[in-house]
Order: structure tokens, then sequence, then C-alpha cells
């Protein structure tokens, strides 16, 4: 695996990689590896010739009072995963060599960017689309994975790829979970025991509206209801939101007839967790 952390570097090596018109798949990340994240690995190793990994914990998609100082880092040991998993090319930058200038000039996804998590989080899906604009401009992969954990996350990164012409196809993986159902997150890690098992209200909460839904309810104010009060049996746990919404446009829907984004995100402690499952009447 080569290891670039210059821009030169690693526009070099992406060069090399894409020779003889072979398929490169990049796959952005801001490292603390999981299983989630291996996964989006190896599907961009089964339908690419090569792929990249970044590892970048972007400051610009922090806002001032969130964890960007404690986000967990543990490059050695993503390295030995990555190396595992057969990467060819890790660009790992210093935050220096990204924004050397700081940053005057963005990239934003008007209007769904203060949806969901972007409306909980001021400012960062502006600073997610700006990285991975940078991103894509520097590996210009063929192919990008995201998980649909960040279900928010890649409407907003489809949209901009869509407005801004970007010769990139963008590929959804499916959520990886524990074995109790909780879904994969670096920020899992934040957790102590007690809050470890609080944390399951989130899919709880899912469930019970994907069982009401089965059982023939389509009205989303009631589904959201019932869903809520999963809650009501984690008081410690401060839900942020649990919305029913199109999955490109983010816009609520009153009532489930296509395919439908389910989306909740809660504090348990300090610590925000985000889960979704999607209804397809
Ligand atoms: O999903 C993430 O880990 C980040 O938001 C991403 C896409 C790597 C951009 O920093």
């Amino acid at each position: 695996m080569k290891i670039c952390s210059t821009i030169a570097e690693a526009r070099a090596a992406c060069l090399d990689a894409r020779a003889g018109r072979r398929r490169l798949g990049l796959v952005p990340t801001m490292g603390a590896l999981h299983e989630g994240h291996l996964s989006l690995v190896r599907a961009a190793e089964a339908q690419c010739d090569a792929v990249a990994v970044s590892i970048f914990v972007n400051p610009t998609q922090f806002g001032p009072a969130e964890d960007l100082s404690k986000y967990p880092r543990q490059f050695e040991r993503d390295c030995r995963l990555l190396e595992k998993e057969g990467v060819d090319i890790l660009f790992a930058p210093p935050v220096e060599e990204i924004y050397p200038d700081g940053l005057v000039t963005w990239v934003l996804v008007e209007s769904l960017s203060e949806k969901l998590d972007g409306r909980s989080r001021p400012g960062h899906f502006r600073g997610v689309t700006t990285i991975v604009a940078k991103l894509f401009h520097i590996i210009e992969p063929e192919a990008a994975f995201f998980g649909q954990k960040d279900a928010a996350q890649l409407a907003v990164i489809r949209r901009m790829v869509r407005d801004l012409n970007f010769p990139v196809e963008i590929v959804a993986c499916p959520i990886v979970r524990e074995p109790d159902g909780l879904a994969m997150s670096s920020r899992n890690a934040y957790l102590n025991r007690e809050e470890r098992s609080r944390a399951l209200v989130l899919q709880r909460s899912l469930q019970k509206a994907r069982q009401q839904f089965h059982d023939g309810e389509k009205s989303a104010a009631k589904l959201i209801s019932a869903a809520k009060e999963v809650f009501a049996s984690e008081p410690q746990v401060v839900l942020d939101y649990f919305e029913m919404v199109d999955p490109d446009t983010l816009d609520p829907v009153e009532r489930i007839s296509r395919r439908t984004l389910v989306a909740v995100a809660a504090h348990v402690g300090s610590t925000r967790l985000i889960d979704n499952l999607v209804l397809n009447p």
C-alpha cells in the first residue's frame, strides 16, 4: 500500500493506478476504521481495479462545540487494517496540506445541507461537500463508496455530483451493525457501558416504525409518534430528530406511498449518534 501525505504524491499514485483505463475506487474516511469502513473497501475492491482510501479528520465539517479534538485517531491500526484488505493507495494528508491558506471557497449544496443533520449541525454539510469535492479533484476516482448510515450525507453528495457534473459514480453500501443491532460508528468508542446499552433505543425506535408500517400504518405522523414513544423508555437519551423523508430531497413525507428514508439522531450522553432505514411500500 502506498501511503501519500501530500497532494502531489497522491495525484501521481492515482494517475499510475488508473493507467490503462483501470477503474479507481475511492473510500473517503476520517479514520478510526471499523467493519463499516472495511465493508466499503471490500465493495470498492469488488467493483474497481484499484482502491484508494483517504483518512482525513476534516476540521471544516465540525462545529465549534463539536468533538474535533477528541475524534478518535488510530493511524497505525488503520494502516494495518487497510494493508490487510489489499488497499493500493492511502491518502492521509495533514490539515495544512488540504487547507494551507484557510478556506474562502466552499462547495455548498443549498437547502439539502440544512436538513436532518444539517439543521442540528449548521455548516456540517458545507464542510463535507467541500472536502469531498477536493478529494474527487485530487484522486479523480471513477467511483466513490459511502455508507448508507450517513443517509443525509449521501443525498447531499449525490446532488453535488449531479449539479457539478463530477464524473464519479456514487455507490451506497448497507449499514453494518454490531450483533445487537447498533449501527457501527467511530463515535461508538465514546460510549461507556451504560450508554452503549442505552444507544440501542435508536435501533428499537426504527424497528417500531417499520413494524407499524408493515402492520398497515402509512401516516408518517403516526409512525413518528409511535417511534418517539420508544424513546420514553430511555429518558437519558435525548432525541435530536426522528423524521420520514424523501431519500433524495430530504423533504418530509406525509404518507408512505413511495421509498421513504426513516432517519433518527439522538444524544447518548455527550455522543451524538445517527441511524436509519428505508421503507419500501
Ligand atoms: O463520512 C465521513 O467519514 C466524512 O463525512 C467524509 C465523507 C469522509 C468527509 O470528511
